[in-house]
C-alpha cells in the first residue's frame, strides 16, 4: 500500500473475479463478480519539482515523462483523457468526452500492482479506477463513483473493443456486483459465507482476443451461440438466488455446467481443463475457468476445511499461484 505523503494522493483498488456469466455478459446476459481484496493496484500522486508529468511503474519497468508515451498507452489514455475531462488541457483522443481549456501541471505518478496482468483479474480496470481517483484527489476534482465508473469504461473500451464494463464496474465499486450490460449497478447479499480458490495457470492471454474468437462465432451461426448464452444466463440467476439464500453448496455444480459451456465456446484451454479436473479430484465441489479465459484464473468452490488441501493440489497441478478467498 501507498504511504501518505503531506500533498500526495493515494489511491487503491482491488482485483475482481467473475464467479459465474462471462463472455455471455458481453451479450446482454447477467453475471456475477465480486472483489478480489488480497490483489490490489495503488497510485499515488504528487506534485513534481520537475516539468512534466513522471509515471513511475517499476513492475512494468515504466519510468518515463507522459509525451514520451503513445498516445494509446494504457496508462497514457487514462492520464491525457483525465486531464481532458477535468478541464486541464483542450483535446482529448475520447471525443465523446465533454472538456474544456486549463493549465497542464507537474506530477509524480507512481503506480504499482499486485494484480496479475491479462489473467482475468481485473489488472487493467484497477489501475485505471486507482489512476483516476489519485488524479481526482490531487487535482480537487470531485467524481462520483458512477463519474469514475462511467470514465473507467470508456477506458476499457479504447483497448477491450466491445467489454461489457463488468471489470471497471465490480472493481470501481468493490462489492459484489450482479451485472447486466447498459443497466444501473446492481449489488447481491452474500446469505452465508463461502469460499474459493483462485488458481492462476500463470499463462497471460488478452480478453480483447478470446472476446473476439467469441464474436466471430456468434456472427457465423447466432441463434445457437445464443443457446448457449441463454443457459449461462440461467447459471448465473440461479446462483444469485442461491448466494443470497445461503445455499452456496449448489454453485459447485453451477460452476462445472458453467465451465462445459465456456468450453463450447472455446475459451477455455488444456491447462485451465488440467486445473478444474485437479480441483475437482482434490475434493472441490465445483470449478470453472474464470474471466477471458484462453489462460488467466479458474477458481474452485471448496468447504473451508479443505481448502488447503484443493490449494496444494492445484499448485501440484502447475498453478503459478493461488488465492484462497471467503466471499461474504
Ligand atoms: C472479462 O473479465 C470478462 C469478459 O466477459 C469480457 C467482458 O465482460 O468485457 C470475458
Amino acid at each position: 500500500m501507498n504511504s501518505s505523503a503531506p500533498g500526495s494522493a493515494p489511491a487503491s483498488a482491488p482485483g475482481k473475479v467473475i464467479l459465474f456469466g462471462e463472455h455471455a455478459v458481453v451479450y446482454g446476459r447477467p453475471a456475477l463478480a465480486v472483489p478480489v481484496t488480497q490483489v490490489h493496484a495503488d497510485v499515488n500522486v504528487s506534485d513534481s519539482s520537475r516539468s512534466g508529468i513522471w509515471i513511475d511503474a517499476p513492475d512494468i519497468n515504466l519510468h518515463a515523462e507522459l509525451n514520451t508515451l503513445p498516445s494509446d498507452h494504457p496508462l497514457a489514455s487514462v492520464i491525457h483523457n483525465f486531464l481532458f475531462i477535468s478541464s486541464r488541457v483542450s483535446s482529448s483522443p475520447l471525443t465523446s468526452l465533454p472538456g474544456g481549456e486549463g493549465k497542464f501541471p507537474n506530477l509524480e505518478i507512481k503506480i504499482t500492482s499486485t494484480i496479475p496482468v491479462a489473467a482475468g483479474l481485473g489488472s487493467g480496470a484497477a489501475v485505471t479506477v486507482a489512476l483516476t481517483r489519485a488524479l481526482a484527489s490531487h487535482l480537487n476534482y470531485s467524481m462520483t463513483d458512477e463519474e469514475v465508473n462511467a470514465f473507467a469504461y470508456e477506458i476499457e473500451k479504447i483497448h477491450h473493443g466491445t467489454p461489457s464494463g463488468i471489470d471497471n464496474t465490480v472493481v470501481t465499486y468493490a462489492r459484489p456486483v450482479y451485472f447486466v450490460k447498459g443497466q444501473a449497478m446492481e449489488t447481491f447479499k452474500v446469505g452465508k459465507p463461502f469460499t474459493i480458490i483462485i488458481g492462476d495457470t500463470g499463462i497471460s492471454a488478452p480478453t480483447k482476443e478470446s472476446v473476439s474468437d467469441v464474436r466471430r462465432l456468434w456472427l457465423t451461426d447466432k441463434s445457437r451461440w445464443e443457446t448457449i448464452f441463454d443457459k449461462i444466463a440461467e447459471i448465473s440467476f440461479t446462483a444469485r438466488r442461491a448466494i443470497e439464500q445461503g445455499h452456496w453448496e449448489i454453485l459447485g455444480e453451477l460452476m462445472n455446467e458453467n465451465h462445459q459451456l465456456l468450453q463450447k465456446l472455446t475459451v477455455s484451454s488444456p491447462e485451465l481443463d488440467g486445473l478444474v479436473a485437479a480441483a475437482c479430484n482434490a475434493g472441490a465441489l465445483g470449478a470453472k475457468m474464470s474471466g477471458g479465459g484462453r489462460g488467466g484464473n479458474m477458481l474452485a468452490l471448496v468447504r473451508p476445511d479443505l481448502a488447503e488441501t484443493v490449494s496444494a493440489s492445484l499448485q501440484e497441478a502447475g498453478a503459478r499461484n493461488t488465492i484462497i478467498t471467503q466471499i461474504s
